[in-house]
């Protein structure tokens, strides 16, 4: 009696994939905005520094007002210099500095 077998068997070995997110450190360092408002300047945040480490939950608490919107679009490369903004501190992912598509790759922000 001839015997099917199962297409799997006949298959060599399948290749096992891990599917898992990057695995991304986010430090900065310094991080410096203000505004010019009225041509006076305005700051928002007056240096700040942190550490988000990978495959850990962060909270970034402050009251209103306080820079937190200010400070994610900062993160994640929404908010650039502008002749009417001054953006200064570091960014980096990983000792890396990104560019707002390399964000895209390893990241995600949802307002
Ligand atoms: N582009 C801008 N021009 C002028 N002022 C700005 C600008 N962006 C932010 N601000 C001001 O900077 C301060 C911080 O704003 P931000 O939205 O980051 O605060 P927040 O902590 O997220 O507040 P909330 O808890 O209400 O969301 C506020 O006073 C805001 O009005
Ligand atoms: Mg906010």
């Amino acid at each position: 009696m001839s015997q099917i077998t199962p297409a799997i068997f006949r298959q060599p070995n399948p290749a096992v994939v891990q599917l898992l997110p990057p695995s991304v450190d986010i430090e900065f360092n310094s991080i410096k905005f203000s505004v010019i408002t009225k041509s006076t300047p305005k700051q928002i945040l007056k240096g700040v520094d942190g550490m988000f480490k990978a495959g850990t939950i962060n909270a970034i608490l402050g009251p209103s007002g306080s820079g937190k919107t200010t400070l994610l679009n900062i993160l994640s490369k929404r908010i650039n210099q502008t002749k009417h903004s001054q953006l200064s501190g570091e960014v980096i992912a990983n000792n890396s500095l990104f560019s707002k598509e390399q964000f895209g790759k390893f990241g995600a922000y949802v307002m």
